[in-house]
């Protein structure tokens, strides 16, 4: 059976390994930059700056789903800023991300937030098809990015 927990203190290690292996998933995990000392900083705290949901297989984490909290300006709510989701490839459809999903809509219901935004590359169609199937709408939009991390070097 299939629990979904929020993360606690030292589940570091079982969140940076499901991180790689989304992002060995996608891509050469060369770009997680990110270690177990990072995240324990930024999760573990009063304000965190981003929290982790850990879908469970008995005691085996198989997926996880990760989010921070934005502001919406022109509504003048928060909403929930879904980053990552990702489920083991061996336990994929059997609704591990529906659960996390529903899981995440629980927390923001809790937290009296009405609206879940993300990301989703526009060729990943079986993830656009899975969001789609949850009522989730989407637009294409561009994003743009300004990384002047060369500025901090020398
Ligand atoms: C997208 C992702 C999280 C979905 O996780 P999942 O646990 O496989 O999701 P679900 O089981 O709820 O749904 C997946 C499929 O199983 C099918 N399914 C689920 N339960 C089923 C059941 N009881 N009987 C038959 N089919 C079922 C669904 O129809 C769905 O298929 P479809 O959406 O392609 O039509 C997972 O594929 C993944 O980790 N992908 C790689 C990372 C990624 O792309 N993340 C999203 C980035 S934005």
């Amino acid at each position: 059976m299939i629990t979904v927990k929020e993360a606690k203190k030292g589940d570091e290690y079982i969140i940076i390994d499901l991180i790689k292996q989304l992002a060995a998933n996608q891509n050469p995990d060369k770009y997680v930059e990110t270690n177990v000392g990072l995240l324990r900083k930024a999760i573990f705290k009063e304000n965190p700056d981003c929290s982790f949901l850990l879908a469970y297989n008995k005691e085996k984490a198989v997926g996880y789903l990760s989010f921070t909290w934005n502001y919406s300006i022109w509504i003048g709510r928060r909403h929930m800023l879904l980053d990552d989701l990702y489920v083991n490839e061996n336990y994929r459809n059997n609704r591990v991300g529906e659960k996390l999903m529903i899981e995440a809509k629980k927390i923001c219901v809790e937290n009296r937030i009405a609206i879940i935004k993300w990301e989703v590359e526009e060729k990943n169609e079986s993830a656009l098809r899975f969001y789609n199937r949850l009522g989730a709408k989407s637009k294409v939009k561009v994003i743009c990015k300004w990384d002047f991390n060369d500025s901090f070097k020398n």
